[in-house]
């Protein structure tokens, strides 16, 4: 390491780059300027897809635009589908995940030029093929063959229609696309970084995206939904969960959908989603989940002033949609893939290549030995 260089673990307080796609000002996450709050209340996944990729918020001929490119790359190509049959059963979906969109990168439909334009359009195509690939494989696991996409539905309507087979109710509808917008964006974290990284090499954007799912399958990352979900469902009552957790708090294990980097007073994702996971319990008479979930989230406010991140809500919300565990990761790199892809460009805009120094811990210089006289 050189003279006055210094070192934090995690890069923890350390200024990595510059972005202008979003940021956490005084605990409040802004996409582009305008607070999560509004943006969850006021606008869809796809506007704020369009306002990751361009900058602003669409107007409607916009909207209708980006809705259409997206239904316009929808189709899987089928060596895609037959990559994804052959996996074995029992393989993670975000594994799956991983190689599906590394294998549609070798059919990629976009034009083959690096501007910004044909960035943003390569990003509608992968997340329209992310969120086929996602329900393919469910389908598949499920012993039923992929369904062809359907014209004119939402991303999440889409989604849902996919993987289930039947058009989805409005409340799945609109709770999915809450988590999307939820899940979008949110500057330097862990597979956003990845992806800046590999960007920052001159590597292409499917690499980056294939490299940044690699970062968030971790369960310290957004692997943490399907964790706290599993966390949640070993509980009957809400008895059980107290005492998993004075155990768990006694025993300082980590508890999943808890804690964050940025955020040290709460993350205001998982306060707007548990808004809505509390009215989605009531309405289908699931009020133990809730008291299992208050039961977690008590002592883990009130004695470790640890607070849930969007994680928390998020795995629970997903369970009471009916979906299986394996899905909630994928969803979030469903969603995800849009800030990745603004990162991306942005990084590319203004590059320069990722590389830091280390502290260096191993042996001290020392001599080849010929091979015959090592002992
Ligand atoms: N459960 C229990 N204790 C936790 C905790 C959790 N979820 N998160 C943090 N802590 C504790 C740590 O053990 C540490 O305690 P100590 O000082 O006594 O050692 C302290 O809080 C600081 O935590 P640290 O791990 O240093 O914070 P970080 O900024 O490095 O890590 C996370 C942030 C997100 C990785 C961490 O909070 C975590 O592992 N959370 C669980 C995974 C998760 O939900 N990830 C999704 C993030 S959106």
């Amino acid at each position: 390491m050189s003279e006055g260089a210094k070192y934090s673990p995690g890069l923890d307080g350390v200024v990595a780059g510059e972005t202008a796609v979003a940021c956490v000002d005084q605990g409040q996450l802004l996409y582009r300027g305008y607070p999560i709050e509004e943006l969850a209340e006021r606008s869809t996944f796809e506007e704020v897809a369009y306002l990751l990729l361009f900058g602003d918020l669409p107007n409607v001929g916009q909207l209708a635009g980006i809705r259409q490119r997206l239904d316009d790359y929808r189709v899987l190509p089928s060596a895609v589908i037959d990559t994804i049959r052959r996996i074995p059963s029992d393989v993670a979906m975000m594994d799956v995940l991983k190689t599906g969109v590394s294998m549609t990168g070798h059919f990629d439909p976009t034009v083959k030029a690096d501007t910004n334009d044909a960035l943003r359009d390569r990003a509608l195509w992968l997340t329209a093929q992310i969120s086929g690939i996602i329900a393919a494989r469910y389908r598949l696991l499920n012993g039923k063959e992929p369904r062809e996409p359907k014209e004119g539905l939402s991303h999440a309507a889409q989604f849902l229609y996919q993987s289930q087979g039947v058009e989805p109710d409005a409340i799945s509808t609109r709770l999915l696309d809450l988590t999307l917008v939820l899940y979008a964006e949110h500057e330097f974290n862990a597979s956003t970084f990845t992806a800046r990284v590999i960007c920052s090499t001159l590597s292409d954007l499917v690499s980056a995206v294939v490299g940044a799912i690699g970062a968030l399958k971790g369960p310290l990352h957004g692997g943490a939904n399907e964790e706290a979900m599993e966390m949640l469902r070993q509980f009957k009552t809400a008895d059980e969960a107290r005492a998993w957790i004075a155990d768990a708090l006694a025993n300082k294990k980590k508890v999943m959908g808890f804690g964050h980097r940025v955020y040290k007073n709460g993350d205001h994702r998982a306060k707007i989603l548990e808004q809505e996971l509390r009215k989605l319990a009531a309405s289908k008479g699931q009020n133990v989940w809730m008291e299992i979930y208050d039961a977690i989230k008590g002592p883990m406010v009130n004695d470790k002033k640890i607070f849930p991140n969007v994680d928390y809500p998020c795995g629970l919300t997903y369970f009471l949609m009916g979906m299986p565990l394996d899905l909630y990761t994928p969803l979030f790199v469903a969603s995800r893939v849009t800030g990745w892809s603004a990162h991306f460009i942005e990084q590319r805009v203004n590059n320069r290549i990722y590389r830091p120094l280390s502290i260096y811990t191993g042996h001290p210089l020392r001599k080849v030995v010929p091979i015959q006289n090592r002992g």
